[in-house]
């Protein structure tokens, strides 16, 4: 599966859950070991019971499950899916109205082994 689906699905939730006027980051860091892609937002953000939940196939949170955006909830899964594949980790922070971090953790030497 291909990365920068992984990334385009980030990038896109970012945009649909943040009004006119957010701001949406993506910055990219490094250490020895590991590349990390972080996609930040001040959208509406995700409460913390429903966090752990997002990863899962079709899982739409109470705040945007009957908005008009629409969405199949299947963008994050494919995410999570695509990071493990490439022996990396993904993790939310986000707090309801503030907004959402979403960090993408790749060990570099994957990177360099062009993701076999
Ligand atoms: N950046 C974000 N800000 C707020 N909520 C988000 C964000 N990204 C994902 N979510 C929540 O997680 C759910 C699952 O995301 P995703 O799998 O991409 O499905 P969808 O097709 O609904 O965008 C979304 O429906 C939304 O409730
Ligand atoms: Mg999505």
């Amino acid at each position: 599966m291909k990365f920068t689906l992984a990334l385009s699905n980030l990038i896109e939730n970012a945009i649909k859950y943040t009004a006119n006027g957010g701001e949406v980051k993506v910055t990219l860091q490094s250490d020895l070991q590991d590349l990390f892609i972080s996609v930040q937002d001040t959208g509406i953000g995700i409460a913390k019971e429903e966090q752990s939940k997002i990863f899962e196939r079709f899982y739409r949170t109470d705040k945007t499950r009957n908005r008009e955006t629409g969405g199949t909830g299947l963008g994050l899964a494919i995410t999570y899916k695509t990071v493990v594949m490439h022996n990396g980790a993904i993790q939310v922070e986000s707090e309801e109205g503030i907004g959402s971090i979403f960090t993408v953790q790749i060990p570099l030497r994957h990177v360099w082994e062009g993701g076999r």
